[in-house]
């Protein structure tokens, strides 16, 4: 597995242009399933959950080809409903595919999706949902199920699950009637989805707000569909928080203020200035060094985003002053704390919260556990002095394209070390 190795203390400057959005990218990956033709991703990260997401697709009959920063999905040869396993294993968005390959054939099976390791991920809320629309469920070594008799219904999301919410999108599309979704999550990637099941015929309406009503149509358009994702919030939000680490000015391209309110109202109070140049483009001064940022709680959309909580916590180990992270939608998201405490972070975890104190940090060795608390230590180690290796970076490749080409291209002193 590759390693970063980082020098520590230079400031950053310079213009970063922000990909489009893995969480967008993923989910209309599965609704592809739904195009008897092809479907053309535009501006598609370069990252290994697209890949994987993609293989699945050709692995159940379908083909595709990544070119430039366009994905093509040629999903008429999907021919099977049942997702390979070695595959799925990998990759949590896989079982969302579940509720498309309902839609398109009246049945799916899947092994228990896997993913970054984050805490708990139980599939109840999805498996529910799709009860909820007559879809009979048979869990054993693997999950099956069948749509025959499935109908429209009201489905009620005990948790504002963003995965559910689009599954149960996608299972719904086809079936005659009204369905309603309410305490879905608010996301702005589920807007995204449901555009692109509007531009295949479904009637979809309500994405971004607490409930979504779906009018299942007979048929859905075959043929070629391009879509263009909006850009990612957590690769802006994790640059944004770069930057209140290693300190100096930058400019992020494809910033959607708007989506990041929560972040942005935090570091404008404790740690830069951001100046609007347009609607995507902004330049962040940051002071020499941030203040604690106080409580930041993560919660579902529209409040502070869970994906960014170890980056946060990160930036925090380097303020002055206090700062306590508290995730209340995934409890266990601290895994990469222990990482940071080989800096010399000053940081305690009791249950879903995190106490930070913040203070110098010092390079050393450390290792990545998932995606998001890989970035929070590279995060670190900008700030930090000395030397820090990070290993198992595969797990930041897995939702940031070029992650150090891009910390480099700013003036960060960081390798990828290829072993
Ligand atoms: C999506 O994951 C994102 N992934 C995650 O991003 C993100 O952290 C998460 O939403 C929350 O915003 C993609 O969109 C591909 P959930 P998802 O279902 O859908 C519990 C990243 O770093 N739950 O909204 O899997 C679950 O355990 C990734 O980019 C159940 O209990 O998340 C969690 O505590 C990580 N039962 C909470 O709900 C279920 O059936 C929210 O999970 C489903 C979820």
């Amino acid at each position: 597995m590759d390693r970063f190795v980082i020098n520590g203390g230079k400031k950053l400057f310079g213009r970063v242009n922000i990909c489009g959005a893995k969480n967008s990218v993923l989910p209309l990956i599965a609704a592809s399933v739904l195009n008897e033709g092809v479907t053309r991703i535009r501006n598609c990260p370069k990252i290994r959950d697209v890949y994987i997401m993609a293989k699945i697709i050709e692995r159940l009959g379908g083909k595709y080809t990544f070119s430039g920063d366009t994905l093509d999905l040629y999903t008429e040869g999907v021919s099977t409903w049942v997702l390979p396993e070695d595959l799925t294993g990998e990759i949590r968005a896989s079982v969302f595919i579940t509720g498309a390959l309902i839609s398109r054939f009246g049945y799916a099976e899947t092994a228990k999706p896997g993913g970054c390791n984050i805490g708990n991920r139980p599939l109840d809320i999805h498996i529910n949902a799709l009860k909820s629309l007559n879809v009979t469920v048979s869990e054993g070594e693997t999950i099956a199920f069948s749509g025959a008799n499935a109908k429209s219904g009201k489905v009620v999301l005990r948790f504002p699950s963003v995965g559910a919410t689009e599954n149960v999108m996608m299972a719904a599309v086809r079936l005659n009637g009204t369905t309603t979704i309410e305490n879905c999550a608010e996301e702005p990637e589920i807007i995204d989805l449901q555009n692109y099941l509007n531009l295949l015929g479904a009637k979809v309406v309500g994405a971004g707000t607490r409930t979504i009503i779906v009018e299942g149509v007979n048929k859905l358009y075959r043929g070629e569909i391009e879509f263009t994702p909006r850009s990612d919030r957590i690769e802006a939000g994790t640059f944004l928080l770069c930057g209140a680490c290693a300190g100096g000015e930058i400019e992020i391209n494809g910033l959607n203020i708007e989506e990041s309110l929560s972040l942005c109202k935090i570091i404008r109070r404790n740690a830069c200035k951001i100046y609007r140049k347009d609607d995507k483009m902004y330049t962040v001064k940051y002071y020499p060094r941030a203040k604690g940022f106080g409580r930041v709680i993560a919660e579902p959309y529209p409040g502070f985003p869970t994906d960014l909580q170890p980056q946060l916590t990160a930036a925090a180990c380097l303020a002055e002053g206090l700062t306590v992270t508290e995730d209340r939608v995934f409890p266990s998201r601290f895994s990469y704390a222990e990482e940071l405490a080989k800096m010399g972070a000053d940081l305690r975890v009791l249950e879903n919260v995190c106490v930070v104190s913040g203070k110098r940090l010092s390079g050393a060795t450390v290792s990545a556990g998932d995606l998001r608390g890989g970035a929070a230590l590279c995060l670190a180690a900008l700030g930090a002095e000395g030397k820090t290796t990070i290993l198992n970076v595969s797990h930041i490749d897995r939702g940031y394209e070029g992650f150090e080409v891009k910390l480099k291209s700013l003036g960060a002193d960081i390798q990828r070390i290829v072993t």
